[in-house]
């Protein structure tokens, strides 16, 4: 039987290339899309003209956590055992949120928005998503977090919001590893950096970015796909680069 996989976060950037790229993968038989619009945007209806039945959309809130029970519950009635589940969502600037450069841009407001997209809704997506990646075969559960969110690596400064709230990530998604280690002894847990990437999320802040270090999203998401295939039971837990490289916490 094929492999199925989830990307949440689907809609556009760096979940959209995974999910083109994971759907030209023949060992995929299903490729779910999640997201908050998902019958509006153009580059589903794209994929559903082309690849028929293989790619399905799911309608999926962070920051809705009865709407992500009810999208784990109709996930599961339909495809009942889940290989990979890639959560791509997050958010660094928009929505009333503006990376700050110093204490007196802070604002409890746009802590809160930060935190709920970037740390609680993974979370949420672990706590009602893992039963489907408990099977008995390999499956990974990754979630998208960024270098800036390793407190061990950070000299700059600066995005305290940001910063803040993919290491709360980091840390809830080392935390689920833990525990899903003695019930699902199959399932991998880990937290990825993608690179720098040309995405919308990046737009505003990568001028100073050298052209060879700035990826297409689809060199991410192949980067991340090799990230993922070659990881181990042992690297559960883990936080590693799109090299494969490990970042320190
Ligand atoms: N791009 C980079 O250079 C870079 C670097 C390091 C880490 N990352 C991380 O990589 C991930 C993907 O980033 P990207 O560059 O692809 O960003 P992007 O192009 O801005 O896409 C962000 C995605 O997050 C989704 N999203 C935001 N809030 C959501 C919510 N409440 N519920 C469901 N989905 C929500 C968006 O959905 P809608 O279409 O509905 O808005 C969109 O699919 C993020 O976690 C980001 O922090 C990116």
């Amino acid at each position: 039987m094929g492999l199925h996989a989830l990307v949440i976060g689907g809609t556009r950037g760096i979940g959209l290339a995974l999910v083109e790229a994971l759907l030209a993968d023949p060992a995929y038989d299903c490729v779910t899309a999640a997201g908050r619009q998902i019958e509006e945007n153009q580059s589903f209806g794209i994929l559903a003209a082309a690849h028929g039945s293989r790619f399905r959309r799911l309608r999926l809130d962070l920051c809705d956590e009865a709407g992500i029970e009810t999208a784990a519950a109709e996930l599961k009635a339909a495809c009942p055992a889940l290989h990979l589940l890639i959560n791509t969502a997050g958010l660094l600037h928009g929505d009333g949120l503006s990376p700050e450069r110093r204490l007196a841009d802070i604002d409890p407001v746009a802590l809160a928005t930060s935190y709920a997209v970037n740390a609680i809704g993974p979370i949420l997506v672990a706590k009602h998503f893992h039963s489907l990646l408990a099977h008995g075969e390999r499956a990974v559960l990754a979630t998208l977090s960024a270098r800036v969110g390793s407190i061990g690596d950070n000299r700059l400064g600066g995005w305290y919001a940001y910063r803040a709230a993919k290491a709360a990530q980091n840390q809830l998604m080392r935390t689920a590893a833990i525990e899903l280690a003695r019930r699902a002894r199959e399932l991998i847990v880990v937290s990825l950096h993608p690179g720098t990437v040309e995405t919308a999320l990046s737009a505003p802040f990568r001028g100073n970015v050298a052209a060879e270090k700035l990826f297409t999203p689809a060199f991410a998401a192949e980067r991340l796909l090799a990230v993922i295939a070659g990881l181990t039971k042992d690297a559960s837990g883990g936080f590693y680069a799109w090299d494969g490289q490990p970042i320190p916490w």
